[in-house]
């Protein structure tokens, strides 16, 4: 098989994974998926992200606590935090941290899905209600943005990706 056709497949099968077996993460696979994190494009080449690494259980139960949209932690064997700095940022824009740390979110959950894990994206930002007790647990400092949440694990298999291929989403010069 031709790499790109590998590639394509891979994000395809991609999709959010909210059911976890409970096992834990190996560190060999978190790093993998950190590099892959650190591997996106950013405006000028900034890299304005940060990445917090959460495997301790009862942090993990703080999260879960703590996020109404993230229950699915109860069972997830690791989180990685993406936060993003815009004083690293290109002209220092906090649109462009922001938007260079969705790519790095992005690349992590196609490195989980690579690796036979399952993952998906928890929202932090933009609510101050679920970015102020992430800050608050995980000791982020000030001025630095939670941007997501993001559960990893082993998944169950009940999470299956959807075809949203759209023809009428596509547009010619014309619209
Ligand atoms: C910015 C953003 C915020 C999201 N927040 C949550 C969330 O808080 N909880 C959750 O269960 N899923 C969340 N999701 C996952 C979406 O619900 C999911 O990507 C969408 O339903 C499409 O499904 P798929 O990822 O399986 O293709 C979020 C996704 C994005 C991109």
């Amino acid at each position: 098989m031709k790499k790109t056709q590998s590639a394509l497949s891979l994000i395809g099968c991609r999709k959010s994974v909210r059911h976890f077996t409970g096992a834990t993460v190996s560190g060999e696979d978190l790093l993998e998926i950190l590099k892959a994190g650190m591997a996106a494009p950013s405006a000028v080449d900034m890299q304005p992200w940060e990445f917090i690494c959460v495997t301790e259980r009862d942090t993990l139960d703080k999260l879960c606590d703590a996020l109404p949209y993230a229950k699915m932690l109860s069972k997830a064997g690791a989180a990685i935090v993406v936060c993003c700095d815009p004083l690293q940022a290109h002209h220092q824009f906090k649109e462009y941290a922001v938007i260079d740390s969705t790519l790095a979110s992005q690349n992590i959950l196609l490195a989980a899905e690579a690796l036979g894990l399952g993952a998906l994206w928890t929202a932090a930002y933009p609510y101050p209600e679920r970015m102020d007790p992430v800050r608050r647990i995980l000791h982020i400092p000030e001025g630095i943005i939670p941007l997501n949440v993001i559960p990893i694990g082993h998944p169950t298999g009940e999470d299956v990706p959807k075809d949203k291929f759209k023809q009428n989403k596509i547009h010619t010069e014309k619209w």
